[in-house]
């Protein structure tokens, strides 16, 4: 079995199982996958240091192996503040409106995926397989082809990739794009994202893309597919299950008194939605007064990105909503929005999740979103609870059971919650049943074997493993 160097801006290993560690998709996925395979997984170690001097920080955690650099304040500023989360981070979730343009960003970024080439380097051996994760690191691929790596390497991308008349308002992306033509493989959450991408790749560069997805180019074939993400769900089921769970279920339980309880997870992110979310509950507490005093929506939202003035601002509106909407509606002994910015251990999470009635995903984009997934995991199968996921998540092409709705409106979310209040019993079991197969069949191990069987070179017909 070959080795895998996994590649990712964070690398993010919780020290303890149970502990709260890696919040984000991408952490909590490359944690199940590595585990499972021999190998490597090499990043920027979140630390900063004065002067950038390639240093390898190696460490085993479980087994885990793990190799970390530092990174210069301008870089941390320009790579990851600037163009990771001010340019491409919003651009990818098709907020043009908040994206930045600045040369310094571009110029940090293009330093910063050097400088991870360089120290990544003298770890890839002549057998090894590499596979780069997400937006931070595009142009990765082809720094190292310049230094000489003949390996096989991949890209997976675990955002959305924007329509071409969004993508063509990036100044230089033909040089970015053109940039990942030295991938073997490019993998996306969704068709929609691949789709979106094969069409740029048409329309802006003229390439062919053949019929089975896969493109040509400079005598080689691509191939360009969509990997749905999955959680562990073994992992997460048993953690369901534990006792720390039981314990954060029957401590949130007791707190409720008899109330049915919303719950939404999610970083404070501008693109999950959290001010459509709270404007819709209160939209519900406003139509549905009888129901007012009956309801509780738990709000776990740990920050993120903090020093990037959309994040700023976004945590200011909502906490602006949250008083709002409390004030409007709470009583001397009851207060119906709890927001709460921190993070948890997963199984207290997962105890969570199975204590609440309905799973609020209202993302306005989301590449995949694994906490409508975990949501659905924690359930018990007897009185499972309600999602009420967005259309605009790469989930809801894979999880069609949920109550699907459009996040943007308020009225919509708001009879979605009502609706699934009201949901019989039958077919919250039917709708769980089905939405339970699909996060149990394509969790992370179908997720990690498919990638590395197309990175191997097996099967690269260009089908997607998604299902019908
Ligand atoms: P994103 O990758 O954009 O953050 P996802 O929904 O795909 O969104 O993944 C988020 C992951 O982070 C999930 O596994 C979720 O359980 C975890 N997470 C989010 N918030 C918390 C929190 N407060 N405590 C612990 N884990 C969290
Ligand atoms: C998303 C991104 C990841 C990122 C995570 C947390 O999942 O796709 O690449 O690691 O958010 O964001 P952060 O900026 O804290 O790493």
């Amino acid at each position: 079995m070959s080795r895998l160097i996994v590649i990712s801006n964070r690398v993010s290993v919780p020290k303890a199982a149970g502990a709260a560690g890696a919040q984000g998709g991408l952490a909590v996925a490359l944690n199940s996958a590595l585990r499972e395979h021999r190998g490597i997984w090499f990043g920027w170690s979140g630390q900063e240091t004065e002067e950038f001097n390639g240093h390898l920080n190696m460490q085993r955690i479980d087994d885990v192996t793990t190799a970390t650099i530092d990174l210069e304040p301008q870089d941390i500023d320009e790579y990851y503040n600037g163009y990771a989360n001010r340019t491409l981070w919003p651009l990818f979730h098709y907020r043009i409106d908040l994206t930045e343009y600045d040369r310094n960003f571009g110029e940090g970024y293009e330093r910063v995926n050097a400088r991870f080439a360089d120290s990544v380097l003298p770890l890839i051996e002549p057998d090894d397989l590499v596979w780069v994760h997400d937006y931070h690191l595009l142009p990765l691929g082809s720094m190292l082809r310049q230094k000489g790596v003949k390996n096989r390497i991949g890209l997976f991308l675990h955002t959305p990739w924007p329509p071409a008349r969004l993508l063509v308002s990036l100044p230089f992306h033909e040089r970015l794009v053109g940039s990942m033509l030295e991938y073997d493989v490019i993998g996306f959450q969704t068709e929609e994202w691949l789709g979106s991408f094969l069409h740029y790749v048409e329309k802006e560069m003229g390439l062919s893309v053949n019929k089975d997805g896969t493109i040509d180019y400079d005598g080689r074939r691509i191939v360009a597919r969509a990997f749905p993400i999955g959680i562990d769900y073994e992992e997460f089921v048993e953690g369901a299950e534990s006792a720390e769970a039981l314990e954060a279920y029957e401590h949130l339980k007791a707190s409720v008194r008899g109330r049915k309880v919303m719950i939404g997870v999610d970083r404070l992110d501008y693109s999950k939605g959290l001010g459509e979310r709270f404007e819709s509950f209160g939209r519900f507490l406003g139509d549905y007064t009888d129901l007012a005093s009956k309801v509780v929506l738990l709000q776990i939202a740990p920050p993120s990105r903090g020093d990037v003035a959309s994040y700023q601002q976004i945590r200011e509106d909502l906490e602006r909503k949250t008083g709002h909407i409390n004030g409007a509606h709470a009583d001397v002994a009851f207060v119906p929005i709890r927001y709460v910015n921190r993070g948890y251990p997963r199984r207290q999470l997962a105890g969570f999740y199975r204590a609440a009635d309905i799973g609020l995903v209202t993302p306005l984009r989301d590449g995949m979103n694994l906490v409508a997934k975990e949501y659905v995991a924690a359930q018990n199968p007897e009185y499972p609870g309600v999602l009420v996921l967005s259309q605009f998540a790469g989930a809801a092409l894979q999880l069609t059971d949920a109550l699907l709705v459009n996040p943007h409106s308020i009225e919509d979310v708001s009879e979605a919650i009502k609706r699934a209040l009201d949901m019989p019993l039958a077919e919250r079991r039917s709708r769980h049943e089905k939405l339970l197969a699909s996060v149990r069949d394509e969790d992370v191990v179908f997720w990690r074997d498919e990638f590395v069987k197309a990175l191997f070179g097996e099967g690269t017909s260009g089908t997607s493993p998604q299902k019908e």
